[in-house]
């Protein structure tokens, strides 16, 4: 399998049928962890690799396939792309998980299913989040078509329309499915090779990558000699990597010392690259990779390095404590049964700020009609111009509000 070339973002509404889909799509199950199962929603971004094929005898949209030999006549197919899933959790307490999922999405399936009236309360706000963050090509998927007659099939298709007027949505595609019976999968791998193209890869820029998760991938009993080093997941969104590099994490690591804590970058070495289902020994923008390093393990355990960037040393953006940042927010809050309107942002309040993959609270040291300067609670290495993702706290949960754009 080559290296996939752009990830897939599934958003939309809690039980709609991203994970179900992304297993009709893939073969795999990203719902891993034994938490997950047990509460049956996924709880942090999982992923998947596939391989989107054309069958070159059969006509279009039954040539489209994920199988090597076409399910019709038997011909051995081609391959288009390889593409990694990235699959939101489709919880409202989950936003935080979905928006750096955003961050990492070149483009998204929404996934919307028939047999609920649409638009669910998050099916509203992941669309509002596509459209923050500035992902713009996207195909809509109305799953769940066998639970339904053909009349509400219409109906729903109807109401999807309406509810993605004037939105980022607005042109996309509609592709009716069954994800569990694996219907129309066919067009609506179509439907993503045409809308959703490859991205551009920026291969003369400096490295720097998203950690989306971290990871110790050791067991219990291992001896000395068969401990492995950190392994961290994500993508790059410029340059390349490879085998051997010395890199820099930032913001890196958090020392505490006489009652004062500062952030250290943490150096290392690339030990070996993983894309796809393969080890490569180059890798560039595109997909899902998983980097093993040098690093202490204890370092990468449980997803603790989230939300940091990693590059070649010198070259990463600056570390910040706080930033200034200007704000374009929304009219209403949604994702919520009653929406009410989002008054300005008020000095010394806490927001949720989503920042690439990072996820910190910012308390507002200042605010102007549409500029606020925040102090940040966990730093974040980031470039000028880079867009904000701002939440509020609304009755106990965190509420996307607007995005902001980082100033100084
Ligand atoms: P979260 O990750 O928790 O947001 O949910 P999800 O959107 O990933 O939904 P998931 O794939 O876990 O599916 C929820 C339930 O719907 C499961 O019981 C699936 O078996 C079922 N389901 C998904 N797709 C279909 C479909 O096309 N038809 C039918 N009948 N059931 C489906």
């Amino acid at each position: 399998m080559a290296q996939p070339s752009l990830n897939i973002g599934m958003v939309g509404h809690v039980d709609h049928g991203k994970t179900t889909l992304v297993r009709a799509l893939s073969g795999v199950w990203t719902d891993t962890h034994s938490e997950e199962i047990k509460r049956g929603i996924s709880i942090r971004l999982g992923y998947a690799d596939t391989v989107f094929r054309k069958c070159p005898v059969c006509p279009e949209p039954q040539c489209y396939t994920v199988e090597k030999k076409c399910v019709h006549c038997g011909a051995k197919t081609d391959e288009i792309k390889t593409v990694s899933f990235v699959d939101a959790p489709g919880h409202e307490t989950l936003m935080a998980t979905m928006l750096s999922g955003a961050a990492i999405m070149d483009g998204a399936m929404l996934v919307i299913a028939a047999n609920e009236t649409c638009p669910q309360p998050q099916t509203k706000e992941h669309l509002m989040a596509l459209n923050v963050i500035g992902i713009k090509n996207i195909v809509i998927v109305q799953n769940k078509i066998d639970l339904v007659p053909k009349e509400r099939v219409l109906e729903s298709y109807q109401e999807i329309k309406e509810f993605v007027k004037g939105t980022v949505a607005e042109g996309a595609p509609i592709i009716p499915i069954s994800a569990q019976q694996k219907i129309n999968i066919d067009a609506l791998i179509q439907a993503l090779d045409t809308y959703i193209p490859l991205p551009e890869h920026k291969l003369e820029k400096e490295a720097q990558m998203l950690i989306a998760r971290s990871f110790d991938i050791n067991h219990p009993g291992f001896t000395y000699e068969e401990i492995k080093g950190g392994v961290i997941g994500g993508t790059l969104t410029q340059g390349s990597f490879k085998e051997g590099d010395d890199v820099e994490i930032r913001p890196g690591l958090k020392i505490t010392s006489d009652g004062v804590t500062r952030w250290e970058p943490i150096f290392t070495k690339i030990t070996e690259i993983h894309a796809g289902k393969s080890k490569v020994k180059k890798a560039v923008p595109g997909g899902l990779l998983a980097l093993g390093t040098q690093l202490d393990p204890s370092l990468t355990k449980g997803d603790s390095l989230t939300g940091q960037v990693v590059g070649i040393p010198g070259t990463l953006p600056p570390t910040r404590d706080g930033f200034l940042m200007k704000l374009d927010l929304l009219q209403r809050v949604v994702g919520v049964t009653n929406e009410s309107e989002i008054n300005e942002i008020k000095t010394s309040e806490p927001l949720m700020l989503n920042i690439g993959t990072a996820t910190t609270v910012g308390v507002v040291t200042s605010a102007r009609k549409d500029l606020a300067e925040v102090k940040l609670k966990r730093p974040v290495c980031v470039e000028t111009g880079a867009h904000v993702a701002i939440s509020r706290r609304i009755d106990s949960r965190w509420r996307l509000i607007g995005v902001g754009i980082i100033e100084d």
